[in-house]
């Protein structure tokens, strides 16, 4: 199967590509900002399994324009289709409410919200030509 995960440098993404990947017949697509973090995870994908496919793909999904004209492209260099997205960046206000930014709130739901429903939106086009089509969106505050 092919599985774009957002949110792979770290933490839930990155175990979940990680397992993913002991499957090489997966190709596993992780998006996250951190290249270097990005590189472990696939040593680490290679240590497991020398034939697994695991992609980095440096994104910021913060930047919804950006998702809306390049994002779709990016994957095509590594599948034809997506059979499972598994929105799962997220960002966290680490601060208590009384002092939290409307830049802290708009954050929060653009990374959380906005932009998960742009990258649906996006790769609908490559989700549809799978016959298993799962869309996984990981909640956050
Ligand atoms: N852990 C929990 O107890 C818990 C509880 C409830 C919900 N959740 C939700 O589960 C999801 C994963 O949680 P986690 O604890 O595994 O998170 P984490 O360890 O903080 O990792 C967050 C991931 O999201 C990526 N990310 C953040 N902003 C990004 C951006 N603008 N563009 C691209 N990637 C971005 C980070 O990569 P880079 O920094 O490299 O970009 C990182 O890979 C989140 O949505 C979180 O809200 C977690």
């Amino acid at each position: 199967m092919n599985i774009v995960i957002t949110g792979a440098s770290k933490g839930i993404g990155f175990e979940l590509a990680k397992l993913f990947a002991e499957n090489e017949n997966n190709t596993i697509i992780g998006i996250a900002r951190s290249e270097n973090l990005l590189k472990e995870l696939k040593n680490e994908c290679i240590r497991q399994n020398l034939k697994s496919k695991f992609k980095s793909l440096v994104f910021d999904i913060e930047d919804n324009e950006k998702i809306k004209s390049n994002l779709r492209i990016e994957i095509e260099k590594y599948v034809d289709s997506v059979d499972i997205l598994i929105n799962n960046a997220g960002f966290l206000v680490n601060k208590p409410f009384a002092e939290t930014q409307i830049n802290d709130i708009n954050k929060t739901f653009n990374i959380n919200l906005i932009s998960p429903s742009v990258i649906i939106q996006s790769l609908i086009p490559l989700l549809k030509l799978s016959n298993v089509k799962h869309v996984v969106n990981i909640s956050s505050m």
